[in-house]
């Protein structure tokens, strides 16, 4: 029997950081809106069998056209982006995929072929895991002044999606809130629980779109994409 696989797509945030007086995901990159991009995309994904996207209750800028086709259906969001999450997994209850991807809609620019390369390694190893990259800058820690500089070596930027077993997602997310642990990836409740995270190398383009310089960067990767396919 095929593997049933379903991606949570988070897009219930306000982008306070963006301050562009509507949420980011609705900021029309080459004419077209982030979130209508990100689904676009996600939509390629022929083996994924469900796609819950989280919204707002009170968003006045969602569209059902949004939804690029049948496998796709709205839900609301939560409080936190961990809320968003967790609302989206309970809907996806009676599903019960084996297999869950978390992305963000803010980031329009993931490679579908990253995401099938995150898809293959997780099911081939049979362990979680998140798209993510070495860190390239020399990294310093500090307040005012670099009190050391920390070796980079060792050191990724976690991007999504993040993928992991459905049931295993969704009791570690839980159990994290019930705590009152802060979780801005689903990795960190994983990792919280001591399940494994694999770091699946991806190109450092995936951006998150947070601040408005994001965003004519954002608008010149999609150009370059759109001529490489990618
Ligand atoms: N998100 C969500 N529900 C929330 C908060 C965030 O679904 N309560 C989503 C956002 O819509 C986004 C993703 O989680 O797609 C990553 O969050 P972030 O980049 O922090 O977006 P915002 O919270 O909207 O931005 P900001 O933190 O600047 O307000
Ligand atoms: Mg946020």
């Amino acid at each position: 029997m095929k593997t049933k696989i379903a991606i949570v797509v988070p897009a219930a945030g306000v982008g306070s950081r963006m301050q562009a007086g509507i949420p980011k995901q609705y900021i029309e990159l080459c004419g077209k809106p982030v979130l209508r991009h990100t689904l676009d995309k996600l939509a390629q994904l022929l083996v994924v069998d469900k796609f819950i996207v989280a919204v707002s209750a009170s968003d006045e800028y969602f569209q059902e056209s949004y939804l690029p086709d049948a496998r796709f259906v709205r839900c609301d969001g939560g409080k936190e982006r961990a809320d968003s999450v967790l609302n989206a997994l309970q809907v996806l209850q009676d599903f019960s995929p084996e297999w869950v991807l978390v992305h963000d809609a803010a980031r329009p620019l993931v490679a579908l072929t990253d995401i099938e390369k995150l898809i293959r390694e997780c099911i081939e190893n049979g362990e979680g895991g998140i798209l993510a990259s070495q860190v390239k800058d020399t990294i310093k820690r500090g307040d005012t002044y670099a009190e050391e500089t920390v070796p980079r070596s060792a050191l990724w930027q976690a991007y999504t999606p993040q993928m992991f077993r459905y049931q295993e997602l969704k009791s570690a997310l839980q159990t994290a809130l019930q705590n009152g642990v802060t979780i801005t990836d689903e990795a960190s409740a994983m990792e919280l629980q001591g399940h494994p995270v694999r770091l699946v190398a991806a190109r450092s383009d995936n951006i998150k779109i947070t601040t408005p310089e994001d965003l004519p960067l954002a608008e010149f990767i999609i150009q370059q994409q759109e001529k490489s396919h990618v």
